[in-house]
Formats: structure tokens, C-alpha cells, sequence
């Protein structure tokens, strides 16, 4: 199969890009064409002649954001948009990646795919329009929603624990709020067997497992073998200007009935920490 991947520099783009073996994947990042135009967009894919599309670029900074309205809208809708269009354009699949902040957080169970959106931040409410719009120019491509990304190659929680550990007796992270970790190596080979089995809809994309943050950095402080407290807290304590889920954990239903299964979030943690040891 022809493979073209969008946002192929980001976190998951470079994991994607090193994990994807078995077809050819051409990988383009924000300088080889903005999302944002069409043209550009339509000529990157007819010249790449892809028999799926991987749209993994987006303005993920979530804050950001939130003063930054008409950006995340003109990347994440209106970039998708021109994306899907020029698939449909090539009689090519797509896989879209989407988010947990397309759901409120108030659930106390896991968020099916068929869930209904219910997005609070400008982010969520980007790619939750983005979602519905895509679908609608083309209803069999695949929407995959993950959440808590880690890995080498991006800004990630795990480093930034690390990074602070190094410097601090003790840490604060918050209690309240609770998902499920996803490594970028592992969803990255999950996205490459979905698109073997040409999947059609959304499905949830994590490692098995949900935590909190607080349980994510304890977990981390554990198997890097340091002796940094860490202490439990709560959100109000850290205020930022998106609001996070209370909840955001993805139901593995979707995938899993797609045949396809994730390690458990603290095997995939081991796996990181010891690559990012090793090298
Ligand atoms: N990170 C998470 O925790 C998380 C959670 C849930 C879902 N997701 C979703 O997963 C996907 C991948 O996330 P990530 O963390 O790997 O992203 P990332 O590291 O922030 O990378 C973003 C990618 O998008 C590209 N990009 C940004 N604006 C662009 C534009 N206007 N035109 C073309 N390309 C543009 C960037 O290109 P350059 O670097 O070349 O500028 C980069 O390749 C995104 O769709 C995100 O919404 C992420």
C-alpha cells in the first residue's frame, strides 16, 4: 500500500514514520505543506497517489488554544477538511486522529465511541467538528481518538516528570483527573493493523489501564529507581486556561472488536523508560 502520513514530524508522525515497515510511507511535516491550503493539500496527495491518508498534524498545544480561537479552528477543522476532500478527491482511505477532549469528562465509565461528543475547550471543540465533518466527506474513513500521549520525539509527561525529579525533592500532580496513557509505539502499530483491515468509524486507541496523573508520575519515579516524593493534589491548585477532563478513559470495546489488543499503560511505560535509558 501507498502510505501518506500528515504531521509526520510531530510525536506520533516520527513514531509512525519509524514503525510503518511493510509499505511505502511518504511523511510530511508542517514545511512541506500547510493543512490550511487546499491547493497545497490536493497536489500533496495527488503527486503521493496514497492509498490511505494518516492525518495526524494538528495545533495540539490545548492551552493555546483557548486564546487562539480561529487558529485551532483554521488547522484542526478546516485543515482536516481540506485533507479529507483531497482524499476522497483520490479515491484514497483516511484515518483520522481525534482526541478525548471531544467528550466533557463528567462520565464515571469508560467513554464508548459511540458516545456522544460534548467538547468544553476550543481544542476539543476543534476536533470534535472536525470529527463530524470528515465523516461527512467521507463516511468510511477511520476516526481514531487517543489521549495522554507518550514517547520519544515530543514533549511528553513521563520527560517532563523526569526533568522535574531531577531538581525537586518532591513533586505535586493531581488526583482528579483520570485516563489512560497511550504510547506512541504502540498506538502507531495499532493505526498501521487498522489500516490493513481497512477499519471504517472510531475507534478508541490506549494502552490498557486507566490512572490518574498522580498514579502516571508515581509509576514513573518508580521504575526510573528515584527517591522524589510524590504528592497527591488536586486541580484547583493549577489552574490552566483549558479546562482537562475529570475522566476521560476510552473504552478499549471498539478496538478490541476490531481484533486488535494493547499492552497495559505500565508495560508500555517500562518499554519507554528503558529505550529513552538506552539511548
Ligand atoms: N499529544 C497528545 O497527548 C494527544 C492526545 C490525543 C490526541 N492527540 C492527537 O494525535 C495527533 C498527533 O499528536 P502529536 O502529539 O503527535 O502532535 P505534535 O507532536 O504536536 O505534532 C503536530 C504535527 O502537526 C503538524 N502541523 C501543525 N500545524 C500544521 C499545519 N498548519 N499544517 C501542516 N502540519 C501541521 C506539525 O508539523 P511541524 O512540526 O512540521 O510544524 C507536527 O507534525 C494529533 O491529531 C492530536 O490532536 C494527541
Amino acid at each position: 500500500m501507498r502510505i501518506t502520513v500528515f504531521g509526520a514530524t510531530g510525536l506520533l508522525g516520527k513514531t509512525l514514520m519509524r514503525e510503518w515497515k511493510d509499505d511505502e510511507v511518504t511523511g510530511l511535516g508542517s514545511a512541506d505543506g500547510d493543512i490550511r491550503d487546499e491547493n497545497k493539500v490536493e497536489h500533496l496527495v495527488q503527486e503521493t497517489r496514497p492509498d490511505w491518508v494518516v492525518l495526524a498534524a494538528a495545533y495540539t498545544d490545548v492551552d493555546g488554544c483557548e486564546s487562539n480561537h480561529d487558529l485551532a479552528f483554521d488547522v484542526n477543522c478546516r485543515g482536516a477538511v481540506n485533507v479529507a476532500r483531497a482524499a476522497r478527491q483520490q479515491s484514497a482511505r483516511l484515518l483520522f486522529l481525534s482526541t478525548d477532549y471531544v467528550f466533557d469528562g463528567k462520565k464515571t465509565a469508560p467513554y464508548e465511541s459511540g458516545d456522544a461528543r460534548s467538547p468544553r475547550t476550543v481544542y476539543g471543540q476543534s476536533k470534535a467538528e472536525a470529527e463530524t465533518k470528515v465523516a461527512e466527506i467521507l463516511p468510511e474513513c477511520c476516526i481514531v481518538r487517543t489521549s495522554w500521549l507518550f514517547g520519544a520525539g515530543g514533549k511528553c509527561f513521563p520527560d517532563t516528570i523526569l526533568k522535574l525529579a531531577a531538581n525537586r525533592p518532591t513533586l505535586e500532580v493531581v488526583t482528579d483527573q483520570r485516563g489512560s496513557p497511550s504510547y506512541s509505539i504502540d498506538l502507531a502499530r495499532a493505526m498501521i493493523q487498522l489500516c490493513h483491515q481497512k477499519a471504517i468509524g472510531i475507534v478508541h486507541v490506549t494502552n490498557r489501564g486507566e490512572c490518574s496523573w498522580y498514579e502516571f508520575a508515581r509509576e514513573i519515579i518508580a521504575c526510573a529507581g528515584l527517591k522524589t516524593i510524590v504528592r497527591e493534589t488536586t486541580s484547583d491548585k493549577f489552574v490552566r486556561p483549558a479546562e482537562r477532563p475529570k475522566y476521560s478513559v476510552l473504552s478499549p470495546r471498539s478496538l478490541q472488536e476490531r481484533g486488535v489488543a494493547m499492552p497495559d499503560w505500565r508495560d508500555a511505560l517500562k518499554r519507554y523508560l528503558s529505550l529513552r535509558g538506552s539511548g
